[in-house]
Formats: C-alpha cells, sequence, structure tokens
C-alpha cells in the first residue's frame, strides 16, 4: 500500500510553514518506519485528522473519517467522483474543500504535480515485469553453443504513459515489442521507444487534449479484426487501453485470447476499471484457452516504495502551488487561489457545494 508523504519530503512542508502530523503506522505497507518520519521533522499523532488545515492522501477518506475534519479544511487525494458519489456527498456537507489527483489539467505547469502519469509509470513497469515473470521463457533472444533461444513476442495495446513505459521495460529485457494505439501522435512515441507500431490502417481518434476518444462499435469490431493475428501470435499481451471519464475500452475479445499459443500470458492493466480484455478479472489470474490472464488491482501498490515517493513528490507540488509564501509578519498559509486553473481545475468541492460541474449533475441533477 501507498502513502502520501515520505519522510525526505517533510521537510519540504515543514519548510513552507507547515506542521506535518502522520498516523503512526501509515507508512508501514510502504516499508517507511514512524521513526523515520519523526526523525525527519514529523508528529506522529493518532488524531492526525483533527483540526488539519489540509489532509493528503493516496485514497480519499472514507466517509466515516471525514466527520473528523473541521469545516473549511481541504482534501488532496485521487477521488474517482464517478465511483464514490457518497464520499464526494460527505466532502461536500462536511464543508471540505477537496482535490481530485484525476482532475489536475494536464498542462505544462502541473506536469511537476501530475499523480495519473507518476502511477502510470510505475504500472506500465510492473506490467512489464509480470508479464516477464509468468511467461515461461526467454523474453530475450540468446544465441548458444546450445543452440539458438528466439526472443519473446510482446504485444502492448494503448502506449499512453503506462503503455509506453512498459514498452520500455519490455525492449530492456530484449523481448520483440510490437504496440498499437488509437492517437496520432502514439506512432511516432511508439518507435521512440524501439518498438514497432502497428498499423491497422484504421482513423485515428482523438479528442480533446490529445485523449483518445470512444470507439463505435463498428471501429471497435474492425480494430479487434485485425489486431486477432497480431495477438494469436504473441507472447505475452500486455493492455493499458483507457478513455478519460470512460470504462477501459474492450479491445480484445475472449474468443482473441483463445487463439494464443500454449503458454502465453495476458496482462490487463485495465481490469479493475472495465477491462480492455474479456474475462480478465482485478486481483486474480485466470485461464482464458491457453493463455494465463492477469488482471491488474491497485497496480502502483505493488511497488509501494517508489509509487509513493513520487506521489508524495506530486503532492508536495500541489501544496507549495497552494501555499501563501510566508512573510515576514505571517507563516505561510494554506490559500488555494480560486483563480488559477490548476486549483479550480481539480477542486470537487467547496464551502458546502459540488464545484466540479460534471459531478455536480451527476450528483444533484442539472436543475
Ligand atoms: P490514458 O491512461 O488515458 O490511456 C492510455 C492509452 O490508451 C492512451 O494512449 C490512449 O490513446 C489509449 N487508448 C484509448 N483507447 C484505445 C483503443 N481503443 N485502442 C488502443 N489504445 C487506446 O493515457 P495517458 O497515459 O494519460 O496519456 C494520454 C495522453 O495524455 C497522451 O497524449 C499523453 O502524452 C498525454 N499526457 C499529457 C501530460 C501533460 O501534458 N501533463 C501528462 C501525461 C500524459
Amino acid at each position: 500500500m501507498r502513502v502520501a508523504m515520505v519522510p525526505e519530503l517533510v521537510a519540504k512542508l515543514t519548510g513552507l510553514g507547515y506542521e506535518v502530523a502522520v498516523e503512526p503506522g501509515a507508512g508501514r505497507h510502504a516499508l517507511i518506519a514512524d521513526e523515520e518520519y519523526a526523525e525527519a521533522g514529523a508528529v506522529l499523532d493518532d488524531g492526525a485528522l483533527d483540526g488539519a488545515d489540509a489532509v493528503v492522501s493516496v485514497q480519499p477518506l472514507g466517509t466515516d473519517r471525514i466527520g473528523a475534519l473541521r469545516s473549511g479544511a481541504a482534501t488532496i487525494s485521487f477521488l474517482p467522483t464517478g465511483q464514490e458519489p457518497e464520499v464526494v456527498a460527505a466532502l461536500r456537507d462536511a464543508g471540505v474543500t477537496s482535490f481530485a489527483m484525476e482532475l489536475l489539467p494536464r498542462i505544462s505547469r502541473a506536469q511537476s504535480m501530475d499523480a495519473l502519469s507518476s502511477q502510470a509509470l510505475v504500472s506500465g513497469y510492473r506490467c512489464a515485469i509480470v508479464a516477464a515473470g509468468m511467461l515461461r521463457r526467454f523474453f530475450p533472444l540468446n544465441m548458444t553453443a546450445a543452440g539458438t533461444v528466439p526472443p519473446a513476442q510482446v504485444v502492448v495495446l494503448g502506449a499512453g504513459v503506462a503503455g509506453l513505459q512498459a514498452i520500455a521495460t519490455a525492449k530492456r529485457l530484449g523481448a520483440v515489442v510490437k504496440a498499437y494505439d488509437v492517437r496520432a501522435a502514439a506512432a511516432e512515441e511508439i518507435r521512440s521507444m524501439g518498438a514497432q507500431a502497428i498499423d491497422l490502417e484504421l482513423d485515428t481518434l482523438e479528442g480533446a487534449g490529445g485523449y483518445a476518444r470512444e470507439m463505435t462499435e463498428e471501429r471497435a469490431a474492425l480494430q479487434m479484426e485485425r489486431l486477432t493475428p497480431y495477438i494469436a501470435a504473441a507472447d505475452a499481451l500486455i493492455t493499458t487501453a483507457a478513455v478519460p471519464g470512460r470504462k477501459a475500452p474492450l479491445l480484445v475479445t475472449s474468443a482473441m485470447v483463445e487463439q494464443m499459443s500454449p503458454g502465453s500470458v495476458v496482462v490487463d492493466l485495465a481490469a479493475e476499471t472495465g477491462g480492455n480484455v474479456e474475462g480478465a478479472v482485478a486481483g486474480e489470474t485466470v485461464r482464458i484457452g491457453n493463455a494465463q490472464v492477469w488482471g491488474g488491482q491497485n497496480v502502483p501498490s505493488q511497488m509501494p516504495g517508489p509509487a509513493s515517493r513520487l506521489y508524495a513528490q506530486n503532492i508536495v507540488n500541489i501544496v507549495t502551488l497552494m501555499t501563501r509564501a510566508a512573510t515576514d509578519e505571517e507563516a505561510g498559509a494554506f490559500a488555494p487561489d480560486f483563480d488559477d486553473e490548476i486549483v479550480t481545475g481539480s477542486c470537487v468541492t467547496h464551502g458546502g457545494a459540488i464545484h466540479h460541474e460534471p459531478t455536480r449533475a451527476a450528483l444533484e441533477g442539472t436543475n
């Protein structure tokens, strides 16, 4: 499990003028001991939530804990508003100002705060390592006196931050990698990682901000049909496709997986958000035809140390943005500037109301 602050970054927050309180045991699953936080200048406090001006966490606080916050306090965490309507309602009703990592605008000024990217980097690496670990054969080519062992054939679907990292990792291990993504820029990015960009001779699909758009049924069927031979020939298939604000697209049917050879493996990073692969189950390895299919669940937490370190740096950068600079008369204070698009874009609840309009419309109706 990840933790939102690491000892080596505590001094960044105390340097801004904050007192940092950490719940005892918060870092245990990321292999960080309470003493390390204390040595770094944090206070270990069971009641850390009471009276806090800002609470930082990886997952949103549960509804049972939101009551401990004072009205006007702020929270910064991942907050999938569509999946957590009760949490959003509780934050609104408690008068808490909440910020969701998922909603940070992807502008260059916000890159250092972009936790979706930092955690996708971890997930992408982990996916390739899981595939290599599950495959009962070499990733690299081996030419030996006892003969030549051919390299593994790896196919990656979805080449965003996670997919590109999976490609890079599989390449470093020596596999032959082919990849496909619907975005126009993706082919060049795939090639820059040393992989072959699969050309399905289909139109590219781009929506606002350079993100992927949802496929039509017709397009999805054609994409599946044309991907089938690539998947049948793969020893390992890694899928990472996502469309912002939507369920993950289904890219691979079980009939397609059934064409893979004995011993082949499938790693579906999107299993938790709907699944790119039919039949994949988050947190489990299931067998489909000849393939072992691994469904990702909370994948960044499988490398909790580095994932926490990256996340904590994102948090420090956001908190810094939201802190009024200390002056001679006054210590720094948590005071987000609602004229800043990073602040207003990532805010879910504020002043007893739902600030994020799509979430408000979904929870309260449009009237
Ligand atoms: P994501 O996690 O939302 O989705 C993963 C990938 O799946 C995307 O590349 C998407 O095009 C692909 N995909 C969606 N539907 C697909 C389908 N039917 N078949 C195959 N692939 C499909 O993506 P991520 O990692 O968030 O990156 C998306 C875009 O955002 C990229 O253009 C990336 O360069 C950009 N980006 C910008 C940042 C910034 O400016 N701060 C930071 C990170 C990413």
